[in-house]
C-alpha cells in the first residue's frame, strides 16, 4: 500500500466523472483500495475517493472510529464501496459543515440528505446494501459525488458559510 499524493481543487481530475470498475476481486482493484486507505488515514480523512488520488474509478472508501478531531461523529465502520448508486429516502435536505481533503484548510455548509439508502459491491464481490442516518449519511454523499466529478462547493447555495476553517473555528468543521 502506498500514501498517494491527493489532488486539490483545480485540478481538472477531479471534474471528470469516473468509470465502473469492471472486474471486482482482482489484484488491481485491492491494490487500488489499499492505496485510498493508506492515504486516506496518512491525511487523517475520513472518506477519500479514487478520483481524488487521479484514478477515474468508482471506488470510495470511508469510516470513522472514535476520533477525537469528530467527537460528536457517529462511528461508520470501515468500508470500501465499489460502483456505488445511492437512493435518498427523504425530500428534504439537512445543511452541516463539510471539508474535504482536496480543498485543505477549507470548509463549508452543504446541503444532504439526512436518510439514505446505498448498494453497490465490496472490492471482494460481495453485494453492500445499507440504509444509513445523518453523518453517514452524509458522508456517503460527499464521497460519491467525487465519483461524478463534483466538490462539495458546487452544492453550496449559500458561499458566504464557505471558508478557511481557521477563521470558522467557531463552527463545525469535518474533513471527509
Ligand atoms: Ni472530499
Amino acid at each position: 500500500m502506498t500514501v498517494r499524493t491527493v489532488l486539490r481543487m483545480g485540478d481538472p481530475r477531479l471534474l471528470a466523472p469516473a468509470e465502473p470498475v469492471a472486474d471486482l476481486d482482482t489484484p488491481e482493484l485491492h491494490k487500488l483500495v489499499g492505496d485510498l486507505w493508506e492515504t486516506m488515514a496518512a491525511n487523517q480523512g475520513v472518506g477519500l475517493a479514487a478520483p481524488q488520488i487521479g484514478i477515474g474509478l468508482r471506488v470510495v472508501v470511508f469510516a470513522v472510529s472514535a476520533n477525537p478531531r469528530y467527537p460528536q461523529a457517529e462511528p461508520i465502520p470501515p468500508t470500501a464501496l465499489v460502483n456505488p448508486n445511492l437512493h435518498p429516502l427523504s425530500e428534504a435536505r439537512a445543511e452541516d459543515w463539510e471539508g474535504c481533503l482536496s480543498l485543505p484548510g477549507l470548509g463549508g455548509v452543504v446541503p444532504r440528505y439526512p436518510r439514505l439508502r446505498y448498494t453497490g459491491f465490496t472490492p471482494e464481490g460481495e453485494p453492500l446494501d445499507r440504509e444509513v442516518t445523518d453523518f453517514h449519511a452524509r458522508v456517503v454523499q460527499h464521497e460519491c459525488d467525487h465519483i461524478d466529478g463534483v466538490l462539495y462547493p458546487m452544492r453550496m447555495p449559500d458561499l458566504s458559510r464557505f471558508g478557511f476553517t481557521e477563521e470558522l473555528a467557531e463552527q463545525r468543521s469535518q474533513e471527509l
